[in-house]
């Protein structure tokens, strides 16, 4: 089987049926990735650049070594040391890699479509690694790895995501791959943090009491208040974030029922999540990671199959 689309984009662009085979695919490297020699040949005659013009941690390093779990050559860019901080355009810049004979992009971008304008322009597959406040694919994907590990199916599914849902690209892709795999979606957190027409245009349900979506979910996919997209102040405080949105052991505890914590990373501890829960059982954060290596080789592989 192959993916429908060329690129990876943006979970929008998916068919179910791409979801489902980058899903099982990342199983059958999560049992590679198991072994004593972890590295595979599938992508050795392939040279990949990393091109990343935002910060990352997680996203960076999966990506980086997927690829080398995968064989393929790799490069690895940093806007900030490179030639864009002496004004070289985005498009000059691929360009000039590209003629290095580099056969794929992974790419993040502070710009929500910067990947899409790259896909209009260039011959080489592109992989979104997170474009501004649009999609971050490999994310969403390597969240529902998880959850299908833990649940066995996400049909029927009941996941809550819970915090800054205006600024994130988590929250967006979650939402279209979610709803596309069969589980229900409810959006939680402050008004001034949750668009206002989301229910019309992605047919999700809206919970501004923190309660009662926890009492309604199987998942709290809790997402990172993201101070550095915010023009103006959107809730009084840190503090009271914490007190009306955070969650801690004790909110979980009075909920009688358990329930799996997610969380994208980075972690503003004691403002979203309390490190009695980011830390505690409920959590599948560090899961989330390890799973992350595995979909983004699946979703590596299955691009660069496609071209042959
Ligand atoms: N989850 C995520 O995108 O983390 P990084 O920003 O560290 O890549």
């Amino acid at each position: 089987m192959k993916l429908s689309t060329k690129h990876l984009l943006g979970i929008k662009d998916l068919t179910r049926e791409d979801i489902q085979l980058i899903l099982s695919t990342a199983g059958q490297f999560k049992e590679v990735l198991q072994r004593p020699v972890k590295k595979v040949p599938s992508l050795r005659d392939v040279t990949i650049v990393n091109l990343f013009y935002e910060n990352s941690t997680r996203t960076r390093m999966s990506f980086e070594l997927a690829e080398r779990r995968l064989s393929a050559d790799v490069l690895n860019f940093a806007a900030s040391s490179s030639s864009a901080a002496k004004g070289e355009t985005l498009l000059d810049t691929v360009n000039n890699i590209l003629s290095m004979k580099v056969d794929m992009v992974v790419m993040r971008h502070s710009a929500s479509g910067a990947p899409h304008f790259l896909a209009k322009h260039i011959p080489a597959a592109i992989v979104n690694a997170g474009d501004g406040i649009n999609e971050h694919p490999t994310q969403a994907l390597l969240d529902a790895f998880s959850m299908q590990e833990k649940f066995g199916s996400l049909e029927g599914l009941k996941v809550a995501i819970i915090g800054d849902i205006m600024h994130s690209r988590v929250a967006l892709s979650n939402m279209y791959l979610l709803q596309k795999m069969g589980a229900e979606v409810v959006v939680a957190g402050p008004p001034t943090l949750i668009p206002k027409h989301i229910t019309e245009a992605l047919n999700v349900r809206v919970e501004y009491n923190l309660r009662k979506a926890l009492e309604w979910c199987d998942v709290a996919n809790v997402l990172r208040i993201q101070l550095e997209r915010q023009n103006q102040p959107l809730f009084s405080s840190l503090r009271e974030y914490n007190l009306a949105y955070g969650i801690s052991r004790r909110v979980l505890d009075q909920l009688g029922k358990e329930i799996v914590v997610m969380h994208p990373g980075p972690i503003n501890r004691g403002v979203e999540l309390d490190s009695d829960v980011a830390d505690g059982p409920y959590s599948i954060i560090l899961n989330q990671v390890e799973n992350g290596v595995a979909v983004r080789m699946a979703a590596l592989y299955l691009l660069a199959n496609r071209e042959n």
